[in-house]
């Protein structure tokens, strides 16, 4: 009999995702695959990623060698899994060597002119496959996971494979990072994935005619979380369940949600290297100097008493651009000043450009994508605006209350659980409005320019929002105790 403490001993964690910072990244789950492995580093697992061999991804690996010839798969005539480490972290990270189906330009999921990948099926069945077999102990013979934590349904396929191949005693965790990407692909497809004909049913990844990737971790995956406590009780509901609120009212108590957390050596105003003047809690005065800066840089009026808005996104419709766009005459009236830099659905990027050339010096947009430029607005705003229709857990409004830059957000997903709004005055971080509509986000607006004019409250809220931890290290301790629950049962 193995003793007792041997029970408890901290899991091997693989973690299966298509992107990570700084390497390759469209949104925060890069955030997430880059903070949480070194997260449950320290908190004692042993912690590995698994990756897609984009260009961004196998150049800049450090100390690579190759762990095993996986020969033709999912038509790439070589596959070779790699394993180096991340330059940012050192953490150990496997890589899929497939030429044909990574190496090429544009991003990972899409074209440069924003086309998908006319073969993601076969891109992201390899992925899930590779993460199955390292975790079966088939393809490295030093080192198999006793969890597979996927992420999105870029890795979802991982959790079938697992699930039709049983073996070993790896358990499958599978994140939803945001519901409304499910990867969708023809059902007549399924036939490349070499699942077995079972897994075709409405019972795996059948969905209204179609295949969804994403049910394959809502599915067959041991767990199921996402990214806010809030969020995981909203996918169990219509409005936000993106038609698969079914499956996922069917895993019960199967799913749950963790708060991400933020990144203090990336996103941290005391050493933040895009600052024109690094700031913290106790020096304050730094963050007038990036708001001027800031105002310099975007060409808006250096006017340190002009509240200042900042937003930066993808821009889609999760995003509620549209509805700041038709609430910009309460935040003008109101004598304030607008930043958004973020890209995306061109009829936004195009409002967006007509707004700030409507209203030289008081509205402006930063068409594209600026990690840099992200630093810096997010320390010289007044305000990070985060209006969305669905939020699962956001970043920036964290990134927000670290900066002393005051979120203002929908009550929804993880926003809601982050941000206290200013009507409770002992406790609030911040501005919170209900409904999706552009009277209630003017109304938010109205109310955080008029808290601006009252400078000595505005600091106690700065002051408390700084003080916010939402640390990785508080998320990687419930991903552990979720992992523990995984292996039970
Ligand atoms: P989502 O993952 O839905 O896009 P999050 O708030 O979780 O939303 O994460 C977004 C991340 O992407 C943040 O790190 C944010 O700073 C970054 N980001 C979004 N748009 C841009 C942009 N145009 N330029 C630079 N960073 C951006
Ligand atoms: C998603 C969500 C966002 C979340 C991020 C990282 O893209 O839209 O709310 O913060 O993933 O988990």
């Amino acid at each position: 009999m193995k003793p007792a403490s041997n029970r408890a001993a901290p899991p091997r964690v693989l973690h299966a995702a298509a992107e990570v910072f700084p390497l390759v990244k469209t949104g925060g789950l890069a955030d997430v695959v880059a903070a949480l492995p070194p997260a449950l580093e320290r908190a004692g697992a042993e912690t590995r990623l698994l990756l897609p061999g984009l260009p961004a991804i196998v150049d800049a690996l450090e100390q690579q060698r190759a762990v095993c010839e996986i020969g033709p798969a999912f038509g790439a005539a070589r596959v070779t899994l790699r394993r180096g480490q991340l330059p940012s972290s050192h953490l150990p990270a496997y890589v899929i060597d497939a030429p044909y189906l990574y190496r090429r330009g544009g991003g990972p999921y899409q074209d440069a002119s924003g086309v998908d990948w006319p073969d993601n099926l076969q891109r992201f069945a390899l992925l899930g496959w590779v993460a199955a077999h390292l975790a079966a102990g088939e393809l490295d013979a030093a080192w198999a996971p006793d969890v597979l934590h996927a992420h999105d349904w870029h890795a979802a396929l991982a959790c079938a494979y697992m699930a039709a191949h049983p073996s070993g005693a790896c358990r499958s965790v599978f994140t939803v990072h945001n519901l409304a990407y499910q990867g969708h692909f023809a059902l007549a497809d399924f036939a490349l994935l070499g699942l077995p004909a079972s897994f075709v049913a409405p019972s795996g990844l059948e969905f209204h005619g179609r295949l969804a990737l994403m049910k394959a971790g809502l599915q067959f995956a041991r767990r199921v979380t996402t990214v806010s406590p809030t969020h995981a009780r909203e996918i169990a509901t219509p409005e936000f369940g993106f038609g698969l609120d079914g499956v996922i009212r069917d895993r019960g108590a199967d799913v749950s949600g963790i708060l991400n957390g933020v990144d203090g050596k990336v996103w941290n105003p005391q050493h933040d290297p895009a600052l024109v003047v690094n700031y913290g809690a106790e020096a304050l005065a730094g963050k007038l100097q990036c708001k001027r800066a800031l105002q310099r840089e975007a060409g808006l009026e250096p006017r340190a008493e002009a509240p200042l808005f900042g937003l930066v996104s993808r821009l889609t419709a999760q995003k509620g651009v549209d509805l700041l766009l038709a609430a910009l005459p309460a935040l003008l009236g109101s004598g304030a000043q607008l930043l958004v830099l973020g890209s995306g659905d061109r009829a936004l990027e195009a409002a967006l450009q007509t707004a700030a050339h409507a209203h030289p010096g008081r509205v402006a947009a930063r068409i594209g994508y600026d990690e840099a430029l992200a630093h810096r607005l997010i320390a010289g705003s007044d305000v990070i605006l985060v209006p969305s229709r669905f939020e699962p857990c956001g970043l920036t409004q964290l990134y927000g209350l670290r900066y002393g830059t005051l979120p203002l957000v929908r009550r929804v997903g993880g926003l809601a659980d982050t941000v206290i709004d200013a009507g409770d005055a002992a406790r609030a971080t911040g501005f919170v409005f209900d409904a999706a509509t552009p009277e209630a986000l003017s109304d938010a607006l109205l109310r955080a320019a008029g808290a601006f004019r009252g400078p000595e409250a505005w600091q106690t809220m700065m002051l408390r929002a700084m003080a916010q931890d939402f640390s990785w290290d508080a998320a990687a301790a419930s991903y552990l105790a979720l992992y523990a629950q995984a292996a039970a049962g």
